[in-house]
């Protein structure tokens, strides 16, 4: 391994067996703006507007000035390559409540397991290091896809916001989902053995 593959290992944070999680830097605004100007994937994640570069700037910004939010990158560790996002946010320590988020934004990466690696790795630092109780997701009805993914992981369907998502004038369910500590342990046990 050069020494350069070696940084960059290093600075992944969140290091599992095929992907890693490292902190957002500039040079990943460059993807992140890629993903969140994809209709497709506005669609799924229910964003209603496309990102400039000055959104940008500010996204990396709040990624750090912010503490009700933290935000990496996942990267495929073989190759440093930087498929998605992932955070947590509208983390509220009092409650040991946070809300989380995830984007493969590299349509060629889903379905491959890299996305369930990378929650399973996010999920846990919440927990065990951060001490939250409970992540929870609101998903976009239609997105049958990612219902299942959270699911398989272990999230619990907690309600139904009816009509709660609109797109293309038409109204769709907004369906909010869960997991607490415990179930996921019970499910999961411990993920990794990340120094955090
Ligand atoms: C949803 C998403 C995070 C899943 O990550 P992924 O790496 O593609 O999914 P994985 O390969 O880890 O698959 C995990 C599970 O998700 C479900 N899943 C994944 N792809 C699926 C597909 N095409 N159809 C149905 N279910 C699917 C399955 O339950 C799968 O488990 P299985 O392979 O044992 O059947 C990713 O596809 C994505 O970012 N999509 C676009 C943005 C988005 O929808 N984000 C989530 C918003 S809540």
């Amino acid at each position: 391994m050069t020494f350069d593959e070696k940084s960059k290992i290093k600075s992944g944070f969140l290091i599992g067996k095929r992907v890693y999680l490292r902190a957002l830097e500039k040079e990943d605004l460059i993807c992140i703006r890629k993903w969140s100007n994809d209709p497709e994937i506005r669609r799924l994640t229910g964003e209603v507007t496309s990102m400039s570069q000055v959104d940008a700037d500010k996204f990396l910004e709040r990624a750090y000035s912010d503490n009700t939010r933290k935000w990496f990158v996942i990267v495929i560790k073989e190759n440093d390559r930087v498929i998605g996002e992932a955070g947590l946010l509208r983390m509220f320590y009092a409650w040991r409540t946070t809300d989380i988020s995830i984007i493969i934004g590299e349509k060629d990466a889903w379905g491959k397991g890299y996305g369930t690696e990378a929650i399973l790795l996010l999920i846990d630092y919440a927990f065990r290091r951060l001490n939250f109780h409970r992540v929870a997701i609101g998903v976009v009805g239609f997105n049958e896809k990612a219902i299942r993914f959270w699911e398989k992981i272990g999230f619990k369907k907690e309600g139904i916001q009816r009509d709660g998502y609109s797109y293309n004038h038409k109204y769709y369910d907004f369906v909010m989902m869960s997991i607490l500590e415990d179930e996921f342990r019970e499910l999961h046990g411990g993920i990794a053995d990340n120094d955090y």
